[in-house]
């Protein structure tokens, strides 16, 4: 028998995604069972959600979910054999591309009854009460599913481990304390010291507060969310439970985000022979609009939810300077988020025609085309928790220039001056959250530029950079044993390295981007 672990979330790709949360998912997913463990997800029944899955069939209906009635569909991730179990209910149906805000912005007023009703259907699979067989460790993802360890105590269900895992801390699932009846929530658990912040109910406090482990995506920032500056007023509550967190950092799908193999640019390309990013940079240009200048002027990328965390604000305010000192420079920027900011690029773009492009939305072509066609990437972040985008710019020698916070800081090798460049640098840190920490990082980043062998040795030790699945599904591993009852701990392989075929791993995420990238076509 495997040890069995469930992974409940609101996003997994190719199901659903609006951030770096979905790409973990899938990829951990796949890799922990590359690794021996009988994972699966449980995740919301969005329309893309249901489209994107296949063999799908009710393993049980409830009508005592807050907010009304629900099924749970099982079926697999089209092109895999990952498993996916889907909460269908009319709410979640009636949700669109935008998982949770409306066109404005503004939070769906309704996102509190879905998300507990998410986590009242890990309750229903942990009791055993549909087909399949209850797990032995549930693995929570962030306020979406920071429910659950309270709802299991609740419903003293005792022999099922629980982990929180924090993607972002900022995102904190906060509603009026007056609906925590609706939501099936008990009494004694809306108390300072259980589930309830600022005289509000919190999701994310609630997954703190009662799971047997709290994990986080890097080594920094699981230091940084004790302290005042990036615990969002978590840090009170997570100092109490210091030997229960963990930080587990990410990997990246080092197939998907791979220039040697990549179907999705315009020509492949390898550290060994860099000449089909010159056709990259050239089919960026195209595709953003940019005017074609001479192929040695430089190409900034901007690609990431554009949001405050994102210092898109920051960004907004240096470009102009930025773009004066380099008269050469050109800028792709990709990504949606806040309208104000969305719109203050679009304005910049119109300052500057053929020298600024922006595409506001999301779609994997356009991301895999800026990172292999840029020279450089620039990401400010006023926190971090770990930061995928950069390090898939990093594989196609796409420069990073971030902020010194979080994961960044710990993937991230600063490379010091031009004179002196630091052994193994592979991108450009900053620290601060003014223009000018950003121009004056710009600056540092150009002077290397200029000098095309420093700058090929960055670009080198970015391609080669470590980044797989492989480590940190293991470390997953050991942290579900320690959790999980003493009868099931021998269920969790101690070293599955010698089971790993990495290769059969990369290929199952390749199908799964194949074929999600077909029925988009296809559509
Ligand atoms: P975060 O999760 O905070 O957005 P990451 O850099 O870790 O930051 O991950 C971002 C992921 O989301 C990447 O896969 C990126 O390509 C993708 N992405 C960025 N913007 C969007 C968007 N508007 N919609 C969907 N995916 C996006
Ligand atoms: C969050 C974080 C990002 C991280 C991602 C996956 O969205 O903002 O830094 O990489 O989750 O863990």
């Amino acid at each position: 028998m495997k040890a069995r672990v469930l992974l409940v979330t609101s996003e997994a790709v190719p199901l659903a995604k609006t951030g770096g949360l979905a790409d973990v998912i899938t990829a951990l997913t796949v890799a922990l069972r590359e690794q021996g463990i009988d994972a699966s997800i449980l995740m919301p029944g969005y329309p893309s959600a249901i489209q994107a899955a296949k063999n799908l069939r009710n393993i049980g209906s409830f009508t005592d979910f807050p907010g009304g009635e629900g099924s749970l569909l099982a079926g697999e991730i089209a092109g895999s054999d990952v498993p996916v179990i889907l909460l269908d209910t009319a709410r979640f149906r009636a949700r669109s591309e935008n998982l949770y805000v409306d066109r404005d912005g503004r939070e769906l007023s309704d996102n509190a009854m879905c998300f507990a009703a998410l986590s009242h259907a890990a309750v229903k699979l942990c009791a055993g009460l549909t087909t399949l067989p209850k797990p032995h460790v549930v693995h929570a993802h962030d306020w979406h599913a920071g429910l659950i360890p309270a709802l299991l105590r609740a419903h003293n269900i005792t022999d099922i481990g629980t982990l929180l895992t924090i993607h972002n801390l900022a995102f904190q699932g906060n509603f009026p304390l007056d609906i925590a009846a609706s939501l099936g929530l008990p009494a004694d658990i809306l108390n300072a010291d259980g589930a309830e912040f600022w005289g509000q109910v919190s999701f994310l406090k609630a997954g703190i507060r009662y799971a047997d482990k709290i994990s986080t995506v890097s080594h920094t920032y699981a230091k940084e969310i004790l302290t005042p500056r990036f615990g969002h007023g978590f840090e009170g509550c997570l100092n109490r439970r210091p030997d229960a967190i963990a930080a587990i950092p990410n990997g990246i799908d080092s197939e998907v985000w791979n220039p040697v193999s990549d179907s999705l640019i315009a020509r492949r390309f390898s550290f060994r022979d860099l000449k089909g990013k010159a056709a990259c940079k050239s089919e960026l240009k195209k595709l953003f609009n940019l005017m074609p200048l001479n192929q040695f002027a430089p190409v900034l990328a901007l690609g990431s939810r554009i949001t405050h965390q994102k210092m898109a604000d920051v960004a907004l305010a240096a470009l102009p300077t930025i773009l004066a000192a380099h008269p050469y420079l050109q800028l792709a920027v990709l990504g949606c988020g806040d309208p104000v900011y969305q719109h203050g690029f679009q304005q910049l773009a119109e300052q500057y025609p053929g020298r600024i492009g922006v595409h506001i939305g999301y779609t994997e072509k356009h991301a895999h085309a800026l990172h292999a066609g840029a020279d450089m990437l620039l990401h400010g972040s006023r926190f971090e928790p770990f930061g995928l985008t950069p390090m898939y710019a990093m594989r196609y020698g796409t420069i990073p220039i971030a902020s010194r916070v979080g994961g960044l800081s710990d993937t991230i090798i600063d490379a010091g001056s031009v004179d002196q460049l630091v052994a193994g640098a592979n991108g450009v840190l900053f620290d601060g959250e003014q223009p000018q920490d950003m121009i004056d990082a710009v600056n540092r980043t150009f002077q290397i530029f200029s000098r095309t062998r420093e700058w090929q040795k960055l670009q080198r030790n970015a391609m080669t950079a470590e980044c797989g699945w492989h480590a940190p599904a293991q470390q997953y591993i050991d942290l579900y044993r320690d959790i999980a009852t003493p009868a099931s701990q021998h269920l969790f392989p101690e070293n599955s390295a010698a089971e790993l075929d990495a290769e059969q791993q990369s290929q199952a995420l390749n199908t799964i981007h194949e074929e999600a990238l077909n029925k988009r076509k296809a559509g």
